[in-house]
């Protein structure tokens, strides 16, 4: 089913919220006795999460978001990284291959624990349940979630080995990681972490906007700080940015390396 995005003013909305979720409770109470693999009784619990999520979005997400989803609600022209335009289908955060669309956990952590640095608010007061119907309703804002090409699994996230727990035992393998981050990351990122390579200068994102590379030698990362948050990002990329995915080109334990050597700025940056 196709949905039309037309702002409505506020009080028509929650009429129409009102009449849409009256008229499904009824139906859902007169079709009681149907099975629940019913094709009818799936569509319908799918319009009734997706009207849901459309609630709960212009309550928490439309300032920034905005009304259709574009990334262009009244807080954006203010903020410095710009709020996703949902109707673009691309996902920076994510499990799967670069290139390809997020799984719906992917989603869940972003609203779940925000982009630090950026203005995306941590939302941990919302319902499991508003937040499965907010992911109905992104889904809905692009065609991008209708092309099966674009649909992934996530890729192998393995447990970090046991030598990088111990900074003794971590410091031989963050060498190695020094080593390749030379070669394949300090044209962007810079020798020292600090986002200044020459490479790095002067990039735009798919969606138009000045884009620098992260700043690896700082405390905390846009999609988490743990060795699994910085082993992720490595292997898959950030859609819609120069930051590639390293999954098909480096091995599982290159990439552990890398990212033995991200923490050992970490550490510095953290130690007074
Ligand atoms: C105060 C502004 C603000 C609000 C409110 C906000 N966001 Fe965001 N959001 C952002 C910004 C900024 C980004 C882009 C961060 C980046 O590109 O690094 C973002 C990115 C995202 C992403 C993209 C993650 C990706 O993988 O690319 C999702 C999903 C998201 N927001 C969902 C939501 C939802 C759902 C709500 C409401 C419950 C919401 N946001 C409310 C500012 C906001
Ligand atoms: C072509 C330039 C370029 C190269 C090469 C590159 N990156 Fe990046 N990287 C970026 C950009 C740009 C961002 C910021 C994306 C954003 O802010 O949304 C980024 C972000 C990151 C992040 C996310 C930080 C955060 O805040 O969550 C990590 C980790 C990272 N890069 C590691 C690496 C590693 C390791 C390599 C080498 C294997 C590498 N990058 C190579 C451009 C590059």
């Amino acid at each position: 089913m196709d949905y039309v995005h037309q702002p409505l003013p506020s009080p028509i909305r929650s009429i129409r919220w009102i009449c849409v979720s009256a008229a499904l409770a009824v139906s859902t109470f007169l079709c009681a006795d149907e099975p629940p693999e019913n094709d009818v009784s799936d569509k319908r619990e799918e319009i009734h999460l997706y009207m849901k999520g459309r609630y709960v979005y212009q309550r928490h997400c439309v300032e920034c978001h905005g009304t259709t989803g574009r990334g262009n609600g009244p807080w954006a022209a203010e903020l410095e990284v710009k709020p996703r335009n949902f109707r673009s289908g691309l996902f920076k955060f994510r499990t799967t291959a670069y290139g390809t669309l997020p799984v719906e956990t992917d989603l869940r952590r972003t609203i779940r624990s925000g982009i630090s640095g950026t203005a995306m608010p941590i939302f941990s007061q919302l319902h499991d349940e508003e937040v499965d119907a907010l992911i109905v309703y992104l889904k809905n804002l692009s065609r991008a979630w209708k092309d099966p090409t674009l649909a992934a699994s996530p890729i192998s996230q393995p447990d970090p080995p046991e030598w990088l727990a111990s900074p003794e035992e971590r410091s031989p393998h963050a060498e190695s990681g020094k080593a390749r981050f030379s070669l394949l990351c300090s044209s962007c990122h810079g020798t020292s972490g600090k986002g200044d390579g020459e490479a790095g200068k002067g990039l735009i994102d798919a969606w138009g906007f000045p884009i620098a590379p992260a700043m690896l030698a700082a405390p905390h990362h846009k999609s988490g700080d743990s060795p699994r948050d910085l082993y992720r990002t490595i292997s898959t990329g950030l859609n819609g940015t120069p930051m590639i995915g390293y999954a098909a080109t480096l091995k599982e334990e290159e990439i552990w390396e890398l990212v033995a050597w991200i923490l050992e700025w970490q550490t510095a940056a953290t130690t007074p």
